[in-house]
Formats: structure tokens, C-alpha cells, sequence
């Protein structure tokens, strides 16, 4: 299979996301926390580009029935009920819920790869799961990372490395192009302190800053969760024909 590492949405042509799966990764936060939530029985996610969308949107839904979550500068939006740190999506805020969420890069990526045949969202929490739901299925793949502020982000790539690292594990025949191959590397460098990869990096870095070292250090965790979201006709459900 060929696996495909895209550093930044904006660099992905709409052919290179035919006939191929795309794991969308944005590990901090939005992947992880849209996990998060996923796990914790939240019916499902609805991302949204722009905050004006996720308003408009939020109006056709019964009160109570949905929740609006995201951030901008990596803080809570004026006016919704949650942020985007994953510590807020418990079982008893989302259970049955909708969450509409707009997110400053994750959701935007999300909506980028709508063109793949098939559109799931990783982070390090399901890197498990999807590496095997990839080999099961044997199409080639692309991993759009989020990045930040339309820049290349390193945390993204350490995910992509991940999952193609367990691939290898699996004896999966590879294709890699270049940036899959320098995130394999990367990722096996450090994958006994993620941290450290990290410390210098300028997402993990702003979110320390921020106060958000808690949900840095929750969002570097490995497969918690065997789930696979998959975003389809406009909405992130669990797959529910497979069991990662
Ligand atoms: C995003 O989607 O831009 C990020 O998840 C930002 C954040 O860490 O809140």
C-alpha cells in the first residue's frame, strides 16, 4: 500500500485523496479530544469551519440535544459550552449529545479530506485501531496532518510515524514517500518519551504556555481507545463494522 504524509492541508492537491483513506490528524487538541468524546458517547460530531457556521447550524437542533464546542487561539468561543481541551467532553456532558465544533485548524482539515473515499480521524489515543483498520481495508493512504496556523507542526507527523510504525509491526508492504519515511524515523527516535520530541515544538509549546499541560500530556497517550471515526456526509460517527 502507499502512505502518503502531508505536512499541512493547504499542501494537498484534491486528486491526491481519490481512492485512497485519509487519516486526519490534529493530535492537539481537536483529534484527540473528537476521540475523546466519540469514547465517551457522544452520538456525534459535526465540524465546522468557520464559528458563524456552527451557530447557524446549532439552531436546527432542540435544546439540550447538542453542545457547542471548539476554540480559537486555543480558548473556549464566546458563548459555547465547551472548549477544546478533551478533559471537558465527559460521558456526562456529551452522552446522546451532538457536538458542533469548529476548531482553528483540526475541523478545517477534516472538512480539506472530504474527497478521500473514506475520511477517519486519528491521534495517538487510536493509533492502534486505525493502523489495523488500514491494513484491513489495503487501500493506499494519506495522512493529513492539521499543522498549525497553516505551518507544519511536529506533533502531527509523530502520530503519522506511529501508525505506520505498528503498520511495520504488522508486516504490512509499504510504499512510504518521503515525509511517511522521516515520520517513521522520528517517531521510533522518540517514542519511549513523545515528550521530549515535543518540548521545542511550537503548538506543544503555546499550550504549555497557555496552561494546557495537562491535556498535552493526556493527548500523547497510546490506544485508549479501539475506535475509528469516521467523518462522512458532513458528520464524525464510530465505525461500527469494525472492532479495532
Ligand atoms: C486546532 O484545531 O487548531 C487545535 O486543536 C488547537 C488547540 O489546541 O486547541
Amino acid at each position: 500500500m502507499k502512505i502518503s504524509v502531508y505536512a499541512i492541508p493547504a499542501s494537498i492537491d484534491d486528486r491526491d485523496l481519490k481512492e485512497r483513506i485519509a487519516v486526519v490528524i490534529d493530535v492537539l487538541r481537536a483529534a484527540s479530544t473528537i476521540i475523546t468524546a466519540l469514547n465517551n458517547g457522544c452520538k456525534e460530531i459535526i465540524p465546522t469551519a468557520e464559528i458563524e457556521e456552527a451557530i447557524m447550524l446549532a439552531k436546527n437542533y432542540e435544546k439540550d440535544s447538542f453542545l457547542l464546542g471548539g476554540e480559537r487561539n486555543a480558548v473556549k468561543i464566546d458563548g459555547f459550552d465547551l472548549s477544546n481541551s478533551p478533559y471537558e467532553y465527559t460521558p456526562e456532558a456529551v452522552k446522546g449529545r451532538t457536538v458542533i465544533m469548529t476548531t482553528t485548524n483540526g475541523t478545517q482539515a477534516i472538512r480539506k479530506a472530504n474527497d478521500a473515499k473514506e475520511v477517519i480521524i486519528g491521534s495517538f489515543l487510536n493509533a492502534e485501531a486505525v493502523s489495523r483498520y488500514i491494513r484491513h481495508r489495503g487501500d493506499d493512504v494519506v495522512f493529513v496532518c492539521a499543522g498549525t496556523d497553516g505551518k507544519f507542526s511536529l506533533d502531527d507527523i509523530l502520530v503519522a510515524g506511529a501508525m505506520i510504525d505498528i503498520l511495520e509491526g504488522m508486516n504490512t508492504e509499504m510504499e512510504m514517500d518521503d515525509l511517511a519515511l522521516v515520520s517513521l524515523h522520528l517517531y521510533k527516535s522518540y517514542k519511549s518519551n513523545l515528550k521530549k520530541a515535543l518540548e521545542n515544538a511550537y503548538h506543544y509549546k503555546n499550550l504549555v504556555r497557555a496552561g494546557y499541560e495537562k491535556d498535552v500530556d493526556y493527548c500523547i497517550q497510546l490506544n485508549l481507545f479501539p475506535i475509528i471515526p469516521v467523518y462522512k456526509d458532513g458528520t464524525i460517527r464510530i465505525s461500527q463494522n469494525f472492532q479495532g
